[in-house]
């Protein structure tokens, strides 16, 4: 069940997991509309594949006939009143780009996206996650380091309170 932002984040960050993606990098920015790029390093499309998707009607997982993760985000963008950009190149990457009008009556609320965000350091395939928190002013917030480290729930903990505590700041409402 989809019942917040960060749900459908983290719905869309398995999407590059499942991809063998070695890095992702999720970039959130918030002002008059929020915007959410998840941005990764995996097997990526090609242009055939990514048309199929863009039509909202293939999936190459093997236990279902249609994929639900894009089609669901491209709903809530449409009600929202947002925007929905898919780029990708085969061996290279995707890059999803998504607007949202947050003011919107059906705007989901933001959920715990800092819980989210550090459920995935725990992915062994994973090298690295790198997040971007903007507003205005550019402000980076990387991991990396703490990453490589170990992977431990205080340090998982720690992620999350930082991550919510940077929303925050630039007015999410986590
Ligand atoms: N980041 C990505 N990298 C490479 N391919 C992707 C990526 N995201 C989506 N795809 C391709 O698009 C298809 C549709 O994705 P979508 O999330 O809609 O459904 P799914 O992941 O297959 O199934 P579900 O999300 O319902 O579990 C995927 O099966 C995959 O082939
Ligand atoms: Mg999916």
């Amino acid at each position: 069940m989809m019942n917040n932002l960060s749900d459908y984040i983290y719905d869309l960050c398995q999407n590059s997991i499942h991809a063998a993606a070695k890095t992702i990098t999720l970039t959130i920015s918030f002002s008059n509309v929020l915007m959410v790029i998840i941005q990764d390093d995996g097997s990526g499309m090609d242009e055939e594949t990514l048309s199929k998707v863009k039509k909202f009607e293939f999936t190459t997982n093997k236990h279902r006939n249609v994929g639900l993760g894009l089609s669901m985000i491209h709903d809530l963008v449409i009600q929202t009143e947002g925007s929905f950009e898919l780029k990708s190149k085969k061996d290279q990457g995707t890059t999803l780009i998504l607007t949202f009008n947050h003011n919107h009556i059906d705007f989901p609320k933001f959920g715990n996206i800092g819980s989210i965000i550090s459920d995935l350091y725990m992915y062994e395939s994973l090298d690295q996650l790198k997040i971007y928190i903007k507003n205005g002013q550019f402000y980076m917030f990387d991991l990396k380091q703490i990453l490589q480290k170990q992977k431990t729930l205080s340090i998982k903990k720690y992620i999350e309170e930082n991550i919510n505590q940077k929303l925050r700041n630039i007015g999410v409402d986590v």
